[in-house]
């Protein structure tokens, strides 16, 4: 009898109390997050720390980094719904350890590969073991000829001269504002299709087309990427089952891209039926020449290289555009380089541009087009910290937390400033000598056997970019006379919150 009433009572007093405590909680949350030292937010039984995580659901990236910033070893348990866990990390003893010592224990893992197989298939991107590591063996292969490097310079400067120039002179010259990011989205749409298919999308034209392939492949990579955002993934999975809301989009979405780039795939395998002389640049008839002809796997494998090239250069060269614009002691430094190399060859143009090149790495140390980046223990394991991990755990490193520590870049690492980058070459005076960071420190292409296979390609591409771009005109922000910093935003890939609008002015030239 006492006994009951004494349970009720306490039930009767408790669930009040944990109400007010859950609410005041949400309430003390929200103040903090104006303080700069983040605390490892409140965990609850089954929910685990879900309300923080809805709480900075639209900066988890930069809330995640405050917290890992300012955790012992620069690594931090996140606790999950159901009791599931994920690390984050900023350490780069733990970096390598994922990375590269215990490369084996952390894959992509079951999680990912079940929220991107509908759009990825069995491509690159979303493999682990022996697939992945065909496809790897194959593409870098493929990757490291010099017809391929050719054929890039080829597409990289088609697009430049015939379609990016044109369009920035024509805005110059009428005075309108254009959104930067999407013009920079299209233009490496154009060029990752015609690298890896050999296939025109024209989606960089004055009109600014709609174009169905490049609509179909945002609208599923965003979808997909939103997957991950759901607290469990049984609701996105029955929402699958029944074929509605977001997974209806999805599936049509992913239709659209697979039949597309199936149709692709049949025509180039016919043409090189026919054509065994032909000499096409393209991945795709590298794979298809090479031995290859099963159709879906050679389409997972380039849809793969189409997402991972797609976003990354367009991301890193819209934060380079704002930052170049904000200190003008940097543009005048890249403008002297291109000045000085413009009289030189095409490919040793690039290869000489150490400044402009120090400052697209200070860019992406700010602001990394793959700002965090999550793999899955396959076993049980240990890392270098003490920190324990449970098989199934997903463990995050974080580019975007590595380039802001203390530590590792002195009291001015919220200054942009490629000269970290550089220092004198002692062998002729008055150059610069580019100083790389080891991929650990700097894991922005990540690092270790998986690391980025397009890295050589990026910096070609955004350096002819920057070259052919800032020679001719000035990129002014249109908001405000240059205004407030931009919104960092990130699904897969980084991007500027609203695009990016500018101004574009002819240089004149002194
Ligand atoms: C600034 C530009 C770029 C950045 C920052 C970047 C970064 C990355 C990162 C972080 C990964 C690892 C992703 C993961 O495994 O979860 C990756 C993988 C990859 N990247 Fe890039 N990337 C860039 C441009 C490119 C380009 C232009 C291409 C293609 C031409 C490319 C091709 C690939 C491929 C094929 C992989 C998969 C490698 C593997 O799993 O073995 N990337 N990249
Ligand atoms: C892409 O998404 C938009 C907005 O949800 C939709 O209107 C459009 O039809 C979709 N297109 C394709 C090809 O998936
Ligand atoms: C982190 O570092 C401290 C020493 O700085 C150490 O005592 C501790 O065990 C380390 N590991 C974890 C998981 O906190």
């Amino acid at each position: 009898m006492l006994n009951i009433e004494i349970s009720s009572w306490l039930l009767f007093c408790l669930l009040p109390l944990f109400l007010l405590f859950l609410i005041s909680f949400i309430f003390t949350f929200r103040s903090s997050k104006e303080s700069s030292s983040e605390q490892l937010p409140r965990s609850y039984p089954v929910i685990g720390s879900y309300l923080s995580v809805l709480a900075n659901k639209d900066r988890l990236i930069q809330w995640t980094s405050d917290i890992v910033r300012s955790s012992p070893n620069l690594t931090f348990t996140l606790r999950r719904p159901l009791g599931y866990c994920q690390v984050y990390t900023a350490n780069p003893a733990t970096v390598q350890h994922i990375l590269k010592s215990h490369f084996s224990v952390y894959e992509k893992g079951d999680i990912f590969r079940a929220t991107l197989s509908d759009f990825l298939g069995d491509g690159i991107f979303n493999a682990d073991g022996d697939k992945w590591k065909f496809q790897r063996q194959m593409s870098s292969h493929e990757f490291n000829t010099k017809s391929l490097r050719k054929y890039v310079e080829t597409v990289v400067d088609t697009e430049l001269s015939q379609r990016l120039i044109p369009i920035l002179a024509a805005a110059a010259a009428d005075k309108t504002v254009l959104d930067f990011q999407d013009i920079l989205q299209r233009f490496a749409f154009d060029n990752i299709c015609k690298i890896a298919f050999g296939y025109d999308p024209q989606y960089l034209l004055p009109s600014l087309p709609v174009a169905e392939f490049a609509v179909a492949f945002e609208n599923a990579t965003r979808i997909s990427s939103d997957r991950f955002s759901s607290p469990f993934p049984l609701i996105w999975k029955i929402k699958r089952a029944l074929n509605i809301g977001a997974e209806k989009k999805l599936s049509s979405a992913v239709r659209h891209v697979r039949e597309f780039a199936q149709e692709i795939v049949k025509e180039k395998k016919q043409e090189l039926k026919e054509n065994s002389e032909l000499e096409s640049g393209d991945l795709l008839s590298r794979f298809l020449s090479s031995g290859h002809s099963d159709e879906t796997f050679v389409t997972d494998i380039v849809i793969s290289f189409i997402l991972a090239g797609r976003d990354t250069t367009s991301a890193a060269l819209t934060w380079f555009f704002w930052l170049v614009y904000s200190h003008p002691e940097v543009e005048k430094g890249i403008l002297r380089e291109i000045r000085e190399k413009s009289e030189s060859p095409l490919y040793d143009e690039v290869k000489d541009m150490t400044y402009t090149h120090a400052s697209l790495c200070e860019t992406m140390r700010l602001y990394p087009p793959v700002p965090s980046d999550t793999k899955e223990a396959a076993k049980d394991d240990v890392l270098p910290d003490g920190t324990v991990v449970r098989k199934g755990t997903r463990v995050t490193y974080h580019p975007y937390a590595m380039g802001r520590v203390e530590a590792e870049w002195g009291s001015d690492w919220g200054s942009f400033r490629p000269e970290r980058w550089l220092e004198r070459d002692a062998q002729s005076p008055g150059k610069w000598k580019f100083v790389a960071k080891d991929s650990y420190h700097y894991p922005v292409f990540q690092a270790g056997p998986r690391i980025c296979l397009g890295k050589e390609f990026a910096f070609l591409q955004m350096q002819r970019v920057v070259a052919g771009v800032l020679r001719q005109f000035r990129v002014v922000p249109a908001t405000q006379e240059g205004g407030a910093e931009p919104v960092f935003i990130s699904y897969l890939t980084t991007k500027m919150k609203g695009g990016f609008p500018v101004r574009i002015l002819e240089r004149v030239i002194n």
